[in-house]
């Protein structure tokens, strides 16, 4: 069997899962079954990083990591891909902040990683490289004679062309991506964006399923990633998990939980969430002190300004929530400003009667999955989503919202508390049977079958 390599900038995290993020779950899962090895940047900032990429033996796999230094951190993460390419492929343009000064770092990192990446590959391993931080690593690694099998996914969505070329050096950066055999998206859209963009901004040609970009035959698809539906569902009934849950529910028997958890960041639709749930306060007096919201929001990439900006305004406005609405016996909006573990999460979503998933746009959302992974078959709660998250276009048995709509949302919480248990558990069931057929093991296979099938020859630059 190949060995599997995957390179991400986020590594999951020494416990295993946490909320860090869809992309260190997914991939955490994923390679635990099929081990192999895991190069990524290991949270740390040491200006005196040592060059090497340190090797460990993780629980199911190796990781090979090292720090960033000030500087890379500065300008390859905080500022290329989160500054730049973050805001520009959640279709926001106007938030861009591009400093020509950060792309030579961008670049850098992502040769520094291929050459460190090169001594410990073998000719017979299948690499995976993921997200907007790396899409340069393939035509460096193939510059470095790597000529294995070389995919690359992208977690986030790809918009609609024009807002791509925004990005002064869209030219630059994204014809790169034809070093990679096989380009993977979380949906339909992102695809037919992305075929679109080359072809226009490009002069690519666009077969169904291939692009030639730069003069190389690249294979394109769609490949959503799931959760593993087992795991989540046997943790949500954990001893652990369930000591939890007896010790909260008297919180929850008395008033009905709805759950949003999210990292603190601007494509959430946090504020715009927040402000639907005061309209479902002000619209439907019949649930006050019956219900109540509470709002997981992890802090996430704090030194870029738009994060920061985005933490005050979350807290002015959940304490004006609180303040206006709440009673001395009754608290609407529990806000809480840091990330959970996994365990806990689960026993938040098995309580809660809505989860409240509504980003304004996102490559798919695991939280989505994974809330409707930890219900009880007999009584599950009612998954309110976005149909701007990409898990929208699996999800069609849940309660399907424009977040911008904060009338359309209030009425949506109201509709999924009110629903009668065999409508919830009808929809329940189409929704698992759909998790389950496209877990996270699925998306594994499919995109390293694809990848593993015909490469084209590897591009000599
Ligand atoms: C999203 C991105 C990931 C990223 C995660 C957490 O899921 O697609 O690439 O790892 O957010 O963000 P962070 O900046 O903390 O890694």
């Amino acid at each position: 069997m190949r060995r599997l390599v995957v390179v991400s900038n986020r590594v999951a995290p020494s416990s295993g899962a946490d909320s860090a993020g869809g992309l260190s779950v997914g991939l955490h899962a994923a390679l635990k079954r099929s081990q192999g090895l895991w190069i990524g940047w290991n949270g740390r900032i040491e200006d005196s990083a040592r060059e090497e990429l340190q090797v460990e033996d993780g629980e199911a796999y190796q990781l090979a990591t090292r720090s960033l230094s000030q500087a890379e951190h500065d300008r390859y993460y905080a500022g290329f891909s989160n500054g730049a390419l973050w805001p520009l492929l959640h279709g926001r343009s106007d938030l861009m902040r591009f400093d020509p000064e950060d792309l030579p770092y961008y670049l850098a990192v992502n040769e520094r990683f291929a050459r460190q990446a090169v001594p410990l590959l073998s000719s017979a391993d299948l690499l995976w490289v993921h997200d907007y931080h790396f899409l340069a690593l393939g035509d460096a690694l193939r510059r470095r004679n790597a000529h294995q099998p070389l995919g690359f996914f992208l977690h986030v969505p790809f918009p609609h062309a024009d807002c791509v070329a925004a990005l002064p050096c869209h030219h630059q950066v994204m014809r790169l991506l034809s070093a990679y055999d096989l380009i993977g998206f979380q949906t339909e859209a992102s695809l037919r964006n992305f075929r679109d963009y080359v072809v226009r901004h490009h002069g690519a040609l666009a077969e169904p399923d291939h692009v030639t970009l730069a003069g190389r035959r690249v294979r394109v698809g769609r490949f959503p990633i799931g959760i593993d539906v087992d795991r989540f569902a046997a943790l949500a009934t954990s001893a652990r998990v369930q000591q939890l849950v007896g010790e909260l529910l008297p919180c929850f028997s008395s008033a009905a939980g709805i759950v949003g958890v999210d990292r603190l960041d601007y494509t959430k639709g946090l504020p715009q969430r927040l402000r639907a749930f005061e309209r479902f306060l002000e619209q439907s007096p019949q649930w006050r002190r019956r219900a109540f919201l509470t709002q997981v929001a992890a802090p996430s990439r704090e030194d870029v300004q738009e994060y920061a900006d985005l933490r005050h305004d979350l807290d002015t406005l959940s304490g004006r929530i609180n303040a206006r609405h709440a009673s001395v016996d009754w608290m609407p909006l529990r806000y809480i400003n840091r990330a959970l573990p996994q365990w806990r999460l689960a026993a938040l979503y098995r309580l809660s009667r809505v989860g409240l998933v509504t980003p304004l746009a996102d490559g798919m959302n695991l939280v989505a999955k994974e809330y409707l992974a930890a219900q009880d078959p007999a009584d599950p709660g009612v998954l309110v989503l976005s149909r701007f998250a990409g898990a929208a276009d699996q999800l069609g048995s849940a309660l399907l919202v424009n977040p911008h709509d904060f009338g359309a949302v209030a009425a949506a919480i109201r509709q999924a508390l009110e629903m009668p248990l065999e409508e919830r558990r009808s929809r329940w069931a189409s929704a698992i049977a759909g998790l389950r057929a496209q877990d996270v093991h699925d998306w594994r296979e499919r995109f390293l079958v694809a990848l593993a099938q015909n490469p084209e020859p590897p591009l000599v630059r």
